[in-house]
């Protein structure tokens, strides 16, 4: 009914949420928050400090999802994307060090 993709990479404290989709007819019941929920909490399981995706500044659904999760818009990147919409950068830190880490 949904996946989502996590990214991480060896000697990086920042994840990333490279991926999350349900499927059409099982929207808005609940799977996408219990999808997050499960990323966030894998994050911080294996240490993470922060968790970072890329949405699309017109995606109305998922930045309300990634919102009510609290994750903030950290960046805004110009024709992101192929269509050439543009992009927010949105992340949820878990601790104080992940604006540091993140220039690494
Ligand atoms: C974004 C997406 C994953 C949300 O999945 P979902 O299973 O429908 O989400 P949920 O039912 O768990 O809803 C979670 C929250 O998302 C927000 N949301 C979901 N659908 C929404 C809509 N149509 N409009 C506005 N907000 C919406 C709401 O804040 C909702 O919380 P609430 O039910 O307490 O109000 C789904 O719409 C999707 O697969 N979209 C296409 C793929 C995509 O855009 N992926 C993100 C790429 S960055």
């Amino acid at each position: 009914m949904g996946y989502l993709l996590l990214l991480t990479r060896r000697n990086s404290r920042i994840w990333r949420l490279y991926s999350v989709a349900t499927a059409p007819a099982a929207r808005g019941v609940g799977i996408g928050k219990r999808l997050l929920e499960f990323a966030i909490n894998t994050a911080k399981q294996h240490g993470a400090s922060a968790l970072s995706l890329e949405v699309k500044t017109n995606n109305v659904a998922a930045i309300q999802l990634y919102e009510k999760y609290d994750f903030a818009v950290v960046d805004v990147l110009p024709e992101y994307y192929d269509d050439g919409t543009d992009g927010y950068r949105m992340r949820l830190s878990f601790s104080p060090l992940a604006n540091d880490l993140e220039s690494q």
